[in-house]
């Protein structure tokens, strides 16, 4: 069957990534899904099970390094439009191993450019209906001032408003902010971030770079904060918080940002870059807080009877003090915006996790352990 489109979707095991696999399966009958993934440590096929065995979804393991064998497939497939998200994700592994984040996330990323380049530039109508979109974080904008100038603390979650971000627009992250990134993860991906722009400056490479906030939401590997503290409040084990636990992050629903994705794939404009955020900004601290009540209240224990876990422990290095996200822009020109309240995307994740034990013991079993058990031994308790 010819397709309308031909579509990979790179990292498609990954966390985001399965949600927008998911998302353009289902959706889009008529485009051929192909999920890029080298399943490492952080893909996982479970995460795609429902949609397994559909006719316009292929599965491909392929590491986004491996240059020829992408030609290949880009032309194989007649591959007309590339959705980047595989990456390597977690900050903290970026300060134990930075050299496997420059190779995939500036290697590979500059690897995928020049074989869609090359494969784009041998057809007759070469870039004409082609789109190369990269994922990318709100991490190489550096980090933002603690508090607003009214004084206002987080949490503001509705609070902030699109108003409130274009009256204190310089206290947030802009697509026109400077980058500066801090942690080899951020700087990897901001190199990632310009190699795919000089694509489009330098041969006409129609690309999209969007620059998002934390996401939070179903499968999540467990080594990222939300995941990771409802498993150990379930097994009482210590919540290691990093510092004081005062450091603010502007949460967005997963299924939000797939959302924004398919919206600004279809509709977005070549070379431009759009920040998507939550306007929902929380200290570490007070989101910890309510994720304990949550997840006490969901297993049937006293809620917050469990606050007695948390363990302040040394701060992760270059520990960034706060994110911020301005969307004006996505809202303003695509009509997006978050749509759902944090209350009802956090008791609808922790309640996921809770319900997919399963899902939590098979991610957790074998090397994870190992990986994690050195980690909380290498923190110090404050
Ligand atoms: P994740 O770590 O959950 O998933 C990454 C996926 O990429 C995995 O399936 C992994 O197997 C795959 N992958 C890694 N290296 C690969 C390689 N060399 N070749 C092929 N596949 C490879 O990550 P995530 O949290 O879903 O993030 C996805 C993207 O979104 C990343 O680019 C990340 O920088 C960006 N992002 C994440 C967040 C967040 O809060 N999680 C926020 C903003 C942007
Ligand atoms: O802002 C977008 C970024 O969000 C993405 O680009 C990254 O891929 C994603 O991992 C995420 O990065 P963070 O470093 O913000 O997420 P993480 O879940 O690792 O940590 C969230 C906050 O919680 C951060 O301030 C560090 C803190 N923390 C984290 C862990 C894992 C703790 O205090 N204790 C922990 O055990």
């Amino acid at each position: 069957m010819d397709y309308k489109r031909n579509i990979v979707i790179t990292g498609g095991a990954g966390f985001i990534g399965s949600h927008v696999v998911r998302l353009f399966v289902n959706k889009y009958p008529e485009y051929r899904i192909i999920n890029l993934d080298k399943l490492t440590y952080a893909g996982n096929l479970a995460n795609l099970k429902d949609i397994e065995g559909r006719p316009n979804y292929k599965f491909v393991r392929m590491d986004i390094c491996d240059f020829e064998a992408f030609h290949r497939l880009m032309q194989e497939e007649r591959v007309d439009g590339i959705i980047h998200l595989a990456a390597e994700s977690h900050v903290d592994r970026s300060i134990k191993d930075p050299f496997t984040f420059a190779r995939t996330n500036v290697l590979g990323t500059l690897s995928l450019l020049q074989a869609a380049k090359l494969y784009w530039e041998s057809l007759p109508e070469k870039y004409e209906g082609k789109r190369f979109y990269h994922i990318s974080t709100d991490e190489v904008y550096g980090a933002l001032a603690m508090t607003h100038p009214e004084g206002i603390e987080p949490p503001f979650s509705t609070k902030a408003s699109s108003a409130h971000h274009e009256a204190y627009g310089e206290d947030f992250f802009l697509e026109t902010t400077k980058y500066n990134p801090h942690s080899p993860y951020s700087a990897s991906k901001a190199s990632s971030d310009h190699f795919v722009r000089a694509f489009h400056d330098t041969y006409g490479l129609p690309t999209i770079v969007t620059n998002c906030s934390n996401n939070y939401g179903p499968y999540q590997f467990p080594e990222k904060l939300i995941p990771l503290f409802i498993n150990n409040i379930r097994h009482r084990k210590p919540l290691p918080v990093y510092g004081k636990g005062e450091n603010v992050r502007d949460w967005l629903y997963v299924e939000d940002h797939a959302r924004a994705i398919d919206l600004i794939f279809h509709e977005g404009k070549v070379a431009e870059t759009y920040n998507i955020g939550g306007f929902n900004e929380w200290k570490n601290i007070d989101i910890i807080k309510v994720v304990i009540r949550t997840v006490d209240r969901l297993i049937g224990r006293q809620e917050g009877e469990d606050m007695n876990l948390i363990t302040y422990v040394t701060d992760r290095l270059g520990h960034d003090a706060r994110y911020a996200i301005d969307s004006t822009k996505l809202q303003r020109e695509l009509g997006w915006e978050p749509s759902l309240q944090f209350e009802e995307g956090i008791e609808k994740t922790v309640k996921w996790y809770l319900d997919n034990q399963e899902w939590m013991d098979n991610v957790t079993s074998g090397d994870y352990q190992k990986y994690y058990d050195a980690m909380y031994a290498s923190l110090n308790k404050e």
